[in-house]
């Protein structure tokens, strides 16, 4: 009892335990983990020899308080009702899954439930968490999430109906970043005077200053952007082109997020037997 569970050990929630234990966000001895495959736990308990691993999901259940399901979307339904016969009367269960909206997941369990949208840069202490609890969650529950994820990162709390767009911001951003950042470089290797590693260290080190002097400095972008490309200078160039470009890019970038997301949701709206 009292320990924290983690059902799924995958590419988010392999990232966001290790990140949660390497912060000292909670205990080791605290921590048990179950997941389908037991094989791929075994480095990760060569490296966390103290966290638990649990024979069956009712093993795990029986013994947190909290759990989180880590699984792939399409698994969350039957890990959940796997789930319920062995869960305490009080527990807290937390889901990653972006799609699976609170009533789904209450259809299941009539107790409290916290959806969170985790992003894979908190493996470097970056980037956002977002939060959504249902009114059964309490106030020491939501501090503990609070306190787990703001170790790993920034915590923001929002209403359930943002969270799509915001964690298009958040969590696939870090995907559309390397995608744009990936292009440039790619492009630049083109014109054959530098090596691809040599350019990928330009670009990455000059991204990583931007967002550095635009978060630390309070700059805002027109700012920035005022400062570097001068009138009639060759930056200024270059951010035309982005600005007569872009507005298109991400308007259709985001309206097809958005649509998956609508798709999505009504899958497992159907799986899960709610309108
Ligand atoms: N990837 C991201 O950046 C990201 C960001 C935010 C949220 N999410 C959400 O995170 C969830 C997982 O995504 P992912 O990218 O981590 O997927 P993933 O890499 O496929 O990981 C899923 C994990 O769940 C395990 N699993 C599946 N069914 C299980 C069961 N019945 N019992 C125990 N373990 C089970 C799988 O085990 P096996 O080892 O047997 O396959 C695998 O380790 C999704 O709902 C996704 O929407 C992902």
């Amino acid at each position: 009892m009292n320990k924290t569970g983690f059902v799924g050990f995958g590419n988010m929630g392999g990232t966001m335990l290790k990140a949660l234990l390497k912060a000292g966000a909670m205990p080791q001895d605290q921590v048990i983990v179950f997941n389908r495959t037991p094989e791929k736990l075994k480095s990760f308990s060569e490296e966390y020899p103290m966290v638990n691993i649990a024979a069956s999901i009712n093993d795990l259940a029986t013994k947190c308080e909290r759990i989180f399901i880590c699984t792939a979307t399409d698994e969350v339904k039957p890990v959940l009702a796997a789930l319920m016969p062995g869960l305490p009367e009080n527990a807290h269960v937390i889901s990653i899954a972006g799609t699976i909206e609170m009533r789904c997941l209450e259809s299941v369990f009539d107790g409290k439930i916290t959806r969170i949208m985790p992003t894979m840069i908190s493996e470097v202490g970056e980037g956002v968490t977002l939060v959504c609890h249902n009114n059964k969650v309490q106030a020491a529950d939501r501090e503990f999430v609070n306190d787990a994820f703001s170790k790993i990162g920034k915590v923001k709390e929002i209403l359930e109906d943002r969270f799509d767009l915001a964690a298009d911001l958040t969590s696939c951003s870090p995907a559309f970043y390397a995608a744009i950042l990936h292009n440039l470089v790619e492009i630049a290797v083109q014109y054959g005077y530098f090596g691809e590693s040599e350019i990928k260290e330009l670009v990455l080190s000059t991204c990583y200053g931007t967002t550095k002097l635009l978060t630390e400095t309070g700059t805002d972008f027109t700012g920035l952007i005022s400062r570097v490309a001068t009138k009639g200078g060759i930056s200024e160039e270059g951010v035309r082109v982005l600005n007569d470009r872009l507005p298109a890019t991400f308007d259709e970038l985001l309206a097809v997020t958005m649509d998956k997301h609508r798709e999505s949701k009504q899958m497992i709206r159907e799986q899960f037997g709610v309108e």
